[in-house]
């Protein structure tokens, strides 16, 4: 089976989340700065998975401690028994561990986490960010705030499990389809439509009819995500691209940085898994 597959993307993408974590560890094992790992999309722990329970990336990436753990470990999870939940194994599991659970919306997080590391005293400070989102709930807005800070930030991107099913061929996309989009993407509706669609025609009775989607719109989205990526971040890694059982994209998943350390690690953990 391609491990590129189906339910298999879940136990990839910790693999990535937690490969490089080691390897960020470790590049700043002698360095002065304050780390802190933020996951917005924490989850409960646990994972289920084809009948059995795997361990979430939160769970992971608390047991690396050599070369050293975290300063802070800080984990957003919008569904409070999960949250409850992940807050209950961590501290059974790792006690010794500094760490918050909390119960609220990434997006508020998001902005939190910025606003504090924009403060003077905390200029020391270092945050390595995954954000994890089963849908299109992070807002572009949110990801903008982020500009210029020292945060590496692994995200996960559904450019065709949600950003192309919204894309409707025909053109006809609903308002709440529309709004949709622009907070993801941070664009106007034109952008959208110029970016995604042939121009609008005049039918036989002078009407005008909006124009069909052009081809390729999963490649149009990757390319235009991640450009939009690199108006914020100096750096984005190539994608991990999870596809179905029809070998269609369903979610991107990319290395955003402004630290070609960070951009070499990401890649070279992304890239065996191509093979
Ligand atoms: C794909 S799962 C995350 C899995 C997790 N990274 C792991 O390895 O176990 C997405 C999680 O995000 C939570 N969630 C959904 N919307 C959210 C939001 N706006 N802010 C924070 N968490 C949210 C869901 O309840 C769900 O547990």
């Amino acid at each position: 089976m391609n491990n590129n597959f189906g339910g298999d993307w879940t136990s990839q993408k910790i693999e990535i989340v937690t490969s490089y974590t080691q390897a960020y560890l470790t590049v700043m094992k002698n360095q002065p700065f304050n780390l802190i790992y933020f996951d917005g999309f924490a989850g409960s722990g646990d994972i289920e998975q084809d009948e059995n329970i795997i361990q979430g990336a939160a769970l992971r990436v608390l047991a690396i401690d050599d070369p050293k753990p975290f300063d802070l470990y800080y984990f957003v999870e919008l569904v409070k028994k999960y949250a409850d939940n992940l807050k209950a194994q961590i501290k059974l599991k790792f006690p010794e561990r500094k760490f918050v659970v909390r119960s609220e919306d990434c997006n508020v997080k998001i902005k939190d986490m910025a606003a504090y590391l924009r403060k003077p005293e905390q200029n020391m400070t270092k945050v390595l960010a995954f954000i994890d989102p089963k849908g299109m709930q992070v807002k572009w807005e949110s990801l903008e705030i982020l500009r210029g800070l020292g945060v590496d930030m692994w995200i996960l991107v559904p450019l065709g499990m949600g950003v192309t099913r919204l894309l409707k061929k025909d053109g006809n996309i609903s308002d709440a389809w529309v709004s949709k989009l622009q907070v993801f993407l941070g664009m106007q509706e034109s952008e959208i439509r110029n970016y995604f669609y042939a121009d609008e025609l005049i039918n036989l009775f002078g009407e005008a009819v909006a124009g069909q989607r052009l081809d390729n719109a999963i490649v149009r989205a990757a390319k235009l995500y991640q450009e939009r990526l690199n108006t914020i971040f100096k750096f984005v890694s190539q994608p991990f691209v999870m596809r179905n059982s029809k070998n269609s994209p369903m979610y991107h998943f990319y290395l955003a940085t402004n630290n070609t350390t960070a951009l070499k690690i990401a890649n070279s953990v992304i890239k065996p898994k191509y093979q």
